[in-house]
């Protein structure tokens, strides 16, 4: 069961790995459905703490800083600041963007520790370890990788399955070998302190169990761990990098990554509360307080199961009211992949498309990853941009300020009486803020989306149908009425849009010159103008996107497509051993091609006479497809001349000219250094 209207939020979004710049998917996935919800409960009045920052511990910071050569604390020192001007940038409305590596994170965390600790609520165990002979260490989590043994994924974590998301020790790993250096681990003892989730299932059961309005995709993962039975999990490493463990005997040991990350949550709600001069407590401890996670979907194990087991275990913390988490969204056809470059990288984006945060919000969340895995492509986000943007919201908001520029000398004119049909259209208007709050409130964030471009259909077709431009002519006092009616829809339109479209929001304000701030409880209204105000200076809100811009982008993605295949494509196996005589017998020669044409009807087949120095002779080559006839007319090349005459295309070749082939399969002629003469042997 969900906390009946509360007035208090803590509202959290991952602490992403400050290992990388942040893309499209991170935004769709997380921040953006957070911040639409933040700035939805700020505008009706609640009381929000929107927590975030980074996570700077654990296995993937080091293997990174090991990639770059650098230190893990430069690791994160260089992309803590890039995550956060770019969260910045996009308007993600973060009450607090810390960082784990702070003083304050450490002390929770450890005093976290400890208490569970004292309270004896750790299982110490020495236990059978892998450990890597050649880089001498532990493999915890990434360190190791193998095939899960759930999905058959070859690329399985030591922690966890990234393809199915099942958490996973790496004990359970088929066929495991470290990161580190490729070896196959051996097996070493070691001590570390587990948290027996076994013994607590039946708890973190009837917690899960009492949130059936938990989206179904979080559900389903939740059911399937518990059906699958908990185990005892490690919340230790033999790592250096990371929190120190707060005991004697833990010598060279830190938390567990996953230990520390979600305690953030709370150690940077102390930081906020302690900068704003308020109690942090309420935001964790009173149970009027709704908690709610904003996270992917690789995170859920860890959010609904790990992390609340910790909080029921320590005792004084309220538990997630909801974890309303995203599945993935696919670039393109493909998965979204750091490695192989193929993303939309948010600080690239917005050096390439300054002032369009609000399009890629905008299209981000209308196609957003809600209840299964989803689509960005360049075509669909001009598409929306200029058939939904521009075409609906922006085209009407213009009018309706143009208009009343051009008859209503800039001021809100009077609403005189109301026409059946103008009675209905604010009836509907007033209907919108609670149905769009309504789905936001319910976490769906497309819905919601979908009704504010209706409340801005609704403006449009209320102007086509009403014709002020044609009323003007005989009817000043009903022009008046309608524009007075299309600017309190426009009015509207700027308070409920602005938790998906912030920056849009602001310069509607701007040009309806709105000066103080318009919450919820206002939206609806159909007397947020009052008759005589000024507007400011019209400009349109969104402009049309052109396909140059768009085929940059698709360019730039096949180019990475392209690097990666040169990357990955290898070396052909050298074909068997053959001996000198085989060799022998080829008459490798070399011509000028004197003349050359297409075969008809055929797209691969250029027909060419080469000068062979023995009166010249005509060979087919399947070479179309790489060179024009004109650019090869009077090159040198390599033939083999002594290859048996064969027809092809009903034309005869009386050899093979020989070509060389580039990675990505590109053709290159093989010619002699420095001119030679025709005919002359290649031994
Ligand atoms: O997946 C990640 O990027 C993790 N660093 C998320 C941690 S969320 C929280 F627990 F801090
Ligand atoms: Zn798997």
């Amino acid at each position: 069961m969900s906390l009946e209207n509360p007035q208090r939020y803590t509202v959290t979004a991952a602490l992403i790995y400050a290992n990388g710049p942040i893309h499209i998917g991170h935004l769709a996935g997380c921040y953006l459905p957070a911040d639409i919800y933040v700035r939805y409960l700020r505008s009706t009045g609640k009381d929000v703490a929107f927590i975030s920052g980074t996570d700077e511990h654990g296995v993937p910071i080091t293997i990174k800083a090991k990639k770059e050569g650098i230190t893990p604390q430069e690791v994160v020192d260089k992309y803590y600041g890039q995550i956060k001007q770019a969260f910045s940038d996009f308007g993600i409305s973060f009450d607090i963007y810390s960082r784990t590596s702070n003083q304050i994170h450490h002390e929770t965390s450890q005093a976290f520790f400890t208490k569970l600790y004292e309270k004896g609520d750790f299982v110490e165990e020495v236990t059978e370890q892998y450990y890597d002979e050649v880089a001498n260490q532990f493999l915890a989590d990434r360190y190791i990788v193998g095939t899960c043994p759930v999905c058959g994924n070859p690329n399985a974590y030591g922690d966890q399955c990234e393809r199915c998301g099942t958490a996973l020790s790496p004990t359970e790993l088929i066929e495991p070998h470290s990161t580190l250096s490729g070896s196959k681990p051996v097996m070493r003892a070691t001590k570390n302190w587990f948290l027996p989730l076994d013994r607590m299932q039946p708890d973190i059961e009837t917690y899960v169990n009492s949130h059936t309005e938990w989206k179904t995709n979080v559900a389903g993962q939740c059911q399937s761990w518990l059906k699958e039975g908990l185990r005892p999990r490690a919340m230790t490493r033999d790592l250096d990098w990371g929190i120190k463990v707060p005991l004697a005997d833990a010598e060279g040991k830190v938390l567990y990554v996953w230990f520390d990350a979600p305690i953030g949550y709370i150690s940077m709600t102390k930081e906020w509360a302690t900068e704003q001069g308020r109690d942090w407590e309420l935001y964790w401890r009173d149970e009027h307080t709704k908690l709610v996670h904003f996270i992917g979907k690789d995170n859920i194990v860890f959010h609904c199961i790990i992390f609340p087991a910790m909080l029921m275990a320590e005792g004084s913390f309220i538990l997630a009211d909801n974890v309303p988490a995203n599945e993935f969204m696919n670039l393109e056809g493909d998965k979204i992949s750091t490695s192989r470059n193929w993303a939309v990288w948010l600080h690239e984006y917005l050096q390439e498309m300054p002032d369009k945060q609000d399009v890629l919000r905008y299209v981000l969340a209308a196609n957003a990853p809600e209840s299964k895995d989803s689509e960005f492509t360049w075509k669909d986000f001009q598409t929306r941009n200029n058939a939904e943007l521009v075409g609906i919201f922006g085209n009407f908001v213009n009018r309706a300020v143009v208009l009343t520029q051009k008859f209503c000398d800039n001021k809100v004119p009077v609403r005189g009486e109301l026409t059946d049909y103008d009675k209905q259209v604010l009836d509907e208007l007033a209907q919108f803020p609670d149905r769009i709050g309504q789905s936001i409130g319910q976490y769906k964030f497309r819905e919601a989306l979908g009704y504010l471009m209706d409340l801005a259909r609704l403006g449009n077709k209320y102007l086509a149908e009403t014709e002020p431009w044609k009323v003007i002519k005989t009817d000043a006092l009903r022009t008046n009425t309608i524009l007075n009616i299309a600017l309190q829809i426009s009015a509207n339109l700027a308070i409920v849009c602005e938790p998906f479209l912030p920056f849009s929001a602001q310069k509607l304000c701007n040009q309806l010159r709105i000066v103080d701030r318009l919450d919820w409880q206002n939206a609806g209204r159909a007397d947020l103008l009052v008759a005589g105000h000024e507007l400011g200076e019209g400009a349109l809100l969104f402009a049309k996107i052109e396909d140059d811009e768009i085929n940059t982008q698709i360019q730039k993605l096949l180019t990475a497509k392209r690097m990666n295949e040169l990357e990955t494509k290898t070396i052909p196996e050298l074909k068997p051993e053959i001996v000198y005589d085989d060799f022998a017998k080829m008459d490798i020669r070399i011509g000028t091609i004197t003349e050359a044409e297409r075969v008809p009807k055929s797209d691969k087949l250029l027909k060419l006479k080469v000068d062979d120095g023995m009166g010249g002779r005509q060979i087919l080559s399947g070479i179309a497809k790489h060179f024009t006839p004109e650019e090869i007319i009077g090159k040198q090349v390599t033939f083999l001349a002594n290859l048996a005459p064969r027809k092809m295309m009903g034309h005869e070749s009386q050899g093979m000219i020989l070509m060389a082939e580039d990675r990505d399969g590109k053709l290159a002629l093989i010619a002699p250094g420095d001119a030679v003469w025709n005919g002359g042997g290649v031994s």
